[in-house]
């Protein structure tokens, strides 16, 4: 029996309240995500149970008890009070996958200030767009990420403490920075939580959109009431089992279901902070007895690469569900799964402003390789006219995937961009950005996204942010981005240039271009190729007209392109 039981039927009799009775809330009391990942937990009785196992570069291996967590997160809480952050002050948590990552998120929430979890991969410039939009006032961070920080901190006056969580003694602090030790301070135990209500602002991730500016997206402690039943229902945690989601938190699935829906369940899960590669995933899996694997298509089409045989070196047979997030999965990786793994992947879809997973394969549902599922029970997920806004009924015909507002974990804004947000709104829709089409079964289809923003490898790159970072060099004259076809990431950035009088293109040139943005932009945003052009196509406005050296990447037809250019 799985945990969902049937989909029609919950489909039919669903209510958000089955999830708020389980977690024991009832509109208007207080609801802290940190508490119910721990004190929760504890004070049902498993506070000696593995909350997480750990592995780092090298093996080490560490691990905490629920417990541990609790306490942990309390000693951090208390330390973040002590400098004086308080309720709704941003503390970004600028980590590798180090166990302080995870359970300082907790501590965050828990004196009801906001977590605001950057990739550790950033360049000084992402950073610095990132802290200086949300005002951040509290950074934790290690030794090998501090310099990143040192270097834009003269531009963010806000920024008030930079707390290096494994600071060894030797080399000095700088200005603002101190040091914290998790284990090695003072075990607090009676804590004293902040009474967040439904509303009160809970975790601001940062998403890339078109036009260059990443989106700060923010969301409410409410939205544990979706991502408890998502994570129960979709990933289909139970008590014993072992979990394992491949997310870096630096992106919501590693906070949304990396850290909250398997810990307000009490589930184990384990985290490897350590390089890709299909041996050492297979290994971890074997050695902890992984049951229920969360992953993403980039990943999947890297160990399909790698082959059966690196399958068969392992005794993979915990495995019980496995779950993929945000790209098309392709309908070759599910057949595959189902035959190596003797499990296909499971298909979910959702985004950072969603919060939790929307439109999904669900167990004991009918997997048709290739498409997405359903909507989540709950969810009002269809596909309208772009143009009249209008839900299209016939099976197969093209639209954009919108859900009808109101479920739990939405966001509740764009930080500082209220605009951005109500422009997502049309119609009493909430607008995706991407297209789908329905079959008659009720099944979606991804298409594609509706704007030029780059999924490469299930990261969100905004073409402008490239762009802007190459004219940023002396030699470029204009710059164009946009999406190359790739193996095993799907899309790679491309980028196109045109030189200034006097420069010449040549390889060495584009080397120097690439070292030169490589300090810019995330190592997730670098493209993996430039080409040199005489000049950009563009709109008469002036507009860059990606669309048609996207469609020469993908050898597509360039189409009317009269209509490009009126379409401004
Ligand atoms: C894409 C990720 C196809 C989509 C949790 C979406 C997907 C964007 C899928 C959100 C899927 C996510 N199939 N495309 N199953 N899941 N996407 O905000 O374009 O980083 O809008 O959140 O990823 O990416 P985000």
């Amino acid at each position: 029996m799985t945990n969902i039981g049937s989909y029609d039927e919950r489909v039919k009799q669903f209510d958000w309240s089955i999830s708020e009775k389980e977690l024991e809330y009832s509109d208007g009391n207080i609801i802290n995500i940190g508490w119910y990942c721990s004190d929760r937990i504890c004070d049902k009785g498993h506070g000696g149970k593995t909350a997480l196992i750990w592995e780092g570069q090298g093996g080490v291996e560490k691990r905490f008890t629920y417990n541990d967590i609790r306490i942990h997160s309390n000693s951090i809480g208390a330390y973040l009070r002590s400098l004086g952050i308080k309720d709704e002050d941003r503390v970004c948590l600028f980590l590798d996958r180090i166990p302080e990552l995870y359970i300082g998120f907790i501590g965050i929430l828990k004196i009801g200030a906001i977590a605001q979890p950057l990739f550790s991969a950033f360049g000084d410039e992402s950073l610095h767009l990132r802290l200086e939009d949300a005002g951040t006032k509290a950074i934790l961070t290690q030794r090998k990420h501090v310099g990143k920080v040192r270097k834009v901190l003269d531009q963010l006056p806000r920024l008030e403490h930079i707390i290096v969580v494994d600071h060894d003694g030797k080399k000095p602090l700088k200005e603002k920075e101190i040091a914290f030790s998790m284990e090695a301070a003072a075990p607090v135990e009676n804590f004293e939580i902040f009474p967040t209500k439904a509303e009160s602002p809970s975790v601001l991730h940062y998403t890339s959109g078109t036009t260059g500016k990443p989106k700060g997206v923010k969301h409410v402690h409410y939205s544990l009431i979706g991502q408890y039943l998502t994570a129960k229902w979709v990933l289909d945690l139970r008590e014993n089992d072992i979990y394992w989601c491949t997310a870096d938190p630096g992106w919501v699935t590693g906070t949304s279901y990396g850290i909250i829906g398997a810990w307000s369940l009490g589930v184990t899960q384990c985290v490897l902070d350590s390089g890709f590669s299909a041996d050492a995933w297979y290994s971890f899996i074997e050695r902890h007895r992984v049951t229920v694997w969360y992953s993403a298509p980039t990943a999947i089409r890297s160990l399909m690469k790698a082959g059966k045989e690196a399958v068969e070196r392992h005794d993979l047979s915990s495995l019980r569900h496995l779950c993929s997030v945000g790209e098309p999965l392709n309908a070759e990786a599910v057949v595959w799964s189902k035959e190596v793994f003797g499990l296909p992947f499971y298909d979910t879809y959702w985004q950072t402003e969603t919060g939790a997973i929307m439109i999904t394969n669900v167990p004991g549902m009918e997997v048709k390789p290739g498409s997405m599922g359903k909507g989540f029970p709950g969810i009002t997920a269809l596909v309208i006219d772009p143009k009249t806004y209008e839900p299209i009924v016939e099976p197969g015909r093209i639209g954009l995937i919108a859900f009808k507002p109101g479920w739990p974990s939405m966001m509740r804004t764009y930080w500082n961009n209220e605009a951005t947000y109500l422009s997502k709104f049309n119609n009493g829709w909430y607008l995706s950005g991407d297209r789908a089409r329905l079959d008659k079964d009720g099944y979606f289809w991804f298409v594609g996204r509706d704007d030029d923003v780059i999924n490469t490898g299930g990261h969100l790159v905004s073409p402008f942010e490239v762009e802007s970072a190459l004219l940023e060099h002396e030699a470029v004259a204009e710059s164009a981005v946009v999406a190359k076809p790739d193996e095993v990431n799907m899309e790679v950035v491309k980028a196109f240039i045109t030189l200034k009088p006097g420069f010449d293109p040549n390889p060495d040139l584009e080397l120097k271009i690439m070292n030169f943005i490589r300090k810019k932009l995330s190592p997730l945003a670098m493209p993996q190729e430039i080409e040199y052009m005489d000049s950009i196509p563009k709109t008469r406005s002036g507009k860059i007209m990606r669309r048609l050296l996207h469609a020469k990447e993908w050898g597509e037809e360039t189409g009317d392109t009269s209509t490009l250019e009126d379409d401004e």
